[in-house]
């Protein structure tokens, strides 16, 4: 049970449904957001709020999609799906998408809808995974950088390859994946931005190749804090097997630390120095 918010509606949990014909159902032509809300000494906050709903706007814009309202009635549609539905650790996922005012690819008569659902979500992911960190494959799946939307535009149908990629990763005894893009550098997780330690600087893919993570930006912030040398740049695969520390980071995800890839070892095969100072910020931040 529950609301939901629909065009500009509080609507219950369960009548928040749309037609068998709705376009992005069909083509996945929609956006989307992953966001978190954080139990703080003034209740539930929303972590960097402004900052996804403006890429939320950004991803319809590339799609050309019209968005029928202002981003301040997205944020307050944000902040009325946690304290609507008594929420204070919680995952919100807005979403733009066709409705079925018309089928075909063509359909030019379509209208974007906006919804927002929030639901009770605690730390993503197991202590230990926290700890100890999580066992990664590389994928068979590419992460397109050449398809523009992929990068910018946080787009449904864009995950087609990352969920795949999970699933593979998952058969394999992994907890996650690593995607190269379709130049073989690594480009990020199936929903996570990834870094590495190496010989003291932190690397990360530029964002060519992935999302412009906020959790990733976040962290980036907190690298230049510490003074510690960040480049962003093309990395490869075998640059991770002989990383000192590896992790993704994700609203989701958090910052998740990575003990191995492909059955190689990452440095001490657990959360590192590095990864744990950067985890402990994070973690202050949102409260
Ligand atoms: N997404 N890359 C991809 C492909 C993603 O889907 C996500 C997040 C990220 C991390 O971005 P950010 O730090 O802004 O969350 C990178 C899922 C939906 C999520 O974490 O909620």
């Amino acid at each position: 049970d529950g609301v939901i918010w629909l065009d500009g509606e509080m609507v219950p949990w369960r009548e928040a449904k749309v037609h068998v014909l709705t376009h992005t159902l069909h083509y996945g032509l929609g956006c989307f957001e992953g966001v978190r809300a954080y139990n703080t000494a003034e209740g539930a906050a929303i972590f960097r709020m402004k900052d996804h709903t403006d890429r939320l706007f950004r991803s319809a814009h590339i799609l050309n999609m019209k968005m029928p309202f202002s981003k301040d009635e997205i944020n307050a549609a944000q902040l009325s799906a946690v304290r609507d539905n008594n929420l204070d650790e919680a995952y919100l996922r807005p979403m733009v998408f066709y409705g079925s005012e018309g089928m075909g690819l063509r359909a030019d008569n379509l209208k974007a809808h906006v919804m927002v659902a929030a639901w009770e979500w605690p730390s993503y992911m197991a202590p230990e995974a926290k700890e100890l960190g999580i066992k990664v494959r590389t994928s068979s799946y590419t992460r397109h950088h050449v398809n523009i939307t992929m990068c910018k535009a946080k787009a449904n149908g864009n995950y087609i390859n990352s969920m795949l990629a999970l699933q593979e990763a998952v058969s394999s005894g992994c907890e996650e994946a690593l995607m190269l893009d379709n130049e073989g550098y690594v480009a990020e997780g199936s929903s996570e931005n990834f870094f590495i330690l190496r010989n003291g600087v932190l690397h990360t893919p530029e964002l060519t190749s992935c999302l412009e993570g906020i959790t990733r930006q976040t962290i980036l912030d907190f690298a230049k804090e510490l003074n510690i040398e960040v480049k962003e740049r093309r990395i490869t695969r075998d640059e991770v097997y002989v990383a000192e520390e590896a992790f993704f980071t994700g609203t989701a995800a958090e910052v998740l630390p990575v003990r191995e890839l492909d059955g190689r070892v990452i440095g001490a095969g657990k959360r590192g120095p590095l990864t744990e100072k950067l985890q402990t910020m994070f973690f202050d931040a949102v409260k």
